[in-house]
């Protein structure tokens, strides 16, 4: 058993799983509970957890990404760009690669982009929503669904690498 090797895994993965399984929190339970509330708490729930996560999540999905490219390259099989594009394995090493960088901007430029927005929107002279608000606040929803596709490349590629390819 190589020590580092074990090391670099287990915190790659437990990383990924906060990465990745927060987004499926968001989408598959807090989007769905926080719909019953009034919109105004919604924003306000949305504009705490999108300040929350950039936070955790600057740190984190670098972290991700440099231990994935680690373990893949010094403590894997891709030695050169051969190993990179002349293999099965290299390919869907570089997919997952690119796909995590795509994810991670996506959720720097449209997420945070879609939650400053919702925060921008205005609110009636009687303090309830505007039809401006309510679609800021759909398009948060919409953005943060969105970024699962980005995930569910980066995990087809995980799978695929542990059975070589
Ligand atoms: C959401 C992000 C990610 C998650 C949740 C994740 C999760 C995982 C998991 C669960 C494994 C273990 C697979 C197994 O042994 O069955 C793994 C392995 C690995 N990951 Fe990731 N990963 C992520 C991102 C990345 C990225 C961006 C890269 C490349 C830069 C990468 C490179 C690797 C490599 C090279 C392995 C070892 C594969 C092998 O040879 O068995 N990962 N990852």
């Amino acid at each position: 058993m190589n020590w580092v090797v074990f090391g670099a895994q287990w915190l790659h993965i437990l990383l990924g799983i906060l990465w990745f399984g927060n987004s499926l929190v968001i989408a598959a339970i807090v989007i769905p509970a926080i719909n019953r509330l009034p919109i105004l708490t919604q924003r306000e729930i949305g504009a705490l957890l999108g300040e929350r996560a950039t936070r955790v999540f600057d740190v984190v999905v670098p972290a991700v990404i440099v231990l994935g490219f680690v373990r893949g390259t010094f403590l894997g099989p891709i030695k050169d760009l051969d190993g990179v594009f002349g293999t099965a394995y290299g390919i869907t090493w570089f997919v997952a690669l690119i796909a995590a960088i795509v994810t991670f901007l996506w959720g720097k430029i449209a997420i945070n982009g879609a939650v400053r927005t919702m925060n921008l929107s205005p609110l009636n002279p009687d303090g309830t929503a505007t039809a401006e608000l309510e679609a800021a606040t759909d398009r948060v929803k919409l953005v943060a669904v969105l970024e699962l596709v980005g995930f569910l490349v980066i995990f087809t590629c995980m799978i695929l690498m542990r059975f070589g390819l």
